[in-house]
């Protein structure tokens, strides 16, 4: 295995020089091996979002570097990033656009690093390689390609926004809380398709989850963030092994932070 992400003592202050100021990562460093699926948790405000921001490039750190492929994409703008960093947020209207169809959205996720765009429109072969995938999802999508996605429910649009951001395979994908904002059920099922996607394509995957079981079992690594900096960091036998309950307590000792159930209360 090879490091195909290294995130090299990273700091990133909101703020800076007023009363507010904010130092929100402060050195933080990961390498992530190629095929990493890794789940992170921490307490609201440890900084999760803005490694995913900084990652993205949509936000700029101040200090540290990030290498991708041996390769610093410090400089480089969020959507040129996009290329090979894909990424699904927590609110499902923000993954694809509401007024194009599924097959119209789907078609700029395949033409992602080209540059014609949706100027041509949807070329049967595509709709074709498109049927095929969505019926991989198994949600009877594939019958509905001309429907505009605002149609859709929540579910079926993250699991659309998912299979997007793998049609061409990205050298890294992130989720952040991307089932949060769905019923438990339609959580599940996201996550089943989830595992699904990632193993099928060995993608490289960080995901945020605020949801202790599913970090557990979900991925082969989780890392614990804590104030910027990562405070746990387990992987093969060792995090197959971990309860609820260990991972509880591991998390209140390293973050103060209470729990409820199994899910970190929201402060
Ligand atoms: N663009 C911004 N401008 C100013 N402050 C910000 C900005 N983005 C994040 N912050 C602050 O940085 C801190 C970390 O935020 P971040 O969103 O990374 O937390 P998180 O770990 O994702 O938390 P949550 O679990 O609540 O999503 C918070 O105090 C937040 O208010
Ligand atoms: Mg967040």
């Amino acid at each position: 295995m090879s490091t195909i992400l290294s995130i090299q003592s990273i700091h990133k202050t909101f703020e800076a020089g007023t009363i507010n100021e904010n130092h929100v990562l402060r050195g933080l460093s990961l390498d992530v091996e190629e095929g990493d699926f890794i789940s992170i948790i921490g307490g609201n405000g440890a900084g999760k979002s803005t490694l995913m921001n900084s990652l993205a490039g949509t936000l700029p750190v101040d200090e540290g570097d990030i290498l991708l492929e041996g390769k610093s994409i410090k400089q480089i703008p969020a959507a040129k990033r996009a290329k090979e960093i894909s990424r699904v947020f927590q609110d499902p209207k923000m993954g694809t656009a509401s007024r194009l169809s599924i097959e119209e959205n789907m078609a700029i996720a395949y033409r992602r690093g080209q540059s014609r765009g949706l100027s041509w429109g949807v070329k049967d072969s595509e709709r074709h390689i498109f049927a095929e995938s969505l019926k991989e999802l198994g949600l009877g999508l594939e019958n509905r390609l001309k429907v505009d996605t605002q149609f859709l429910s929540g579910g079926q649009r993250q699991a659309l926004t998912l299979l997007m951001a793998s049609l061409v395979k990205p050298k890294v994908l992130l989720l952040d809380e991307h089932t949060a904002a769905l019923d438990p059920k339609t959580s599940d099922m996201v996550m089943g398709l989830t595992q699904k996607i990632v193993e099928s394509n060995q993608l490289t995957t960080l995901m945020i989850t605020h949801n202790m079981e599913n970090a557990i079992a979900y991925g082969n690594r989780l890392v614990m963030l804590h104030q910027g900096q990562i405070v746990v960091d387990v992987q093969g036998e060792e995090k197959k092994n971990l309860t609820v309950q260990e991972l509880m307590e591991l998390f209140h000792k390293n973050s103060g932070q209470a729990l409820a159930n199994d899910e970190l209360i929201l402060s």
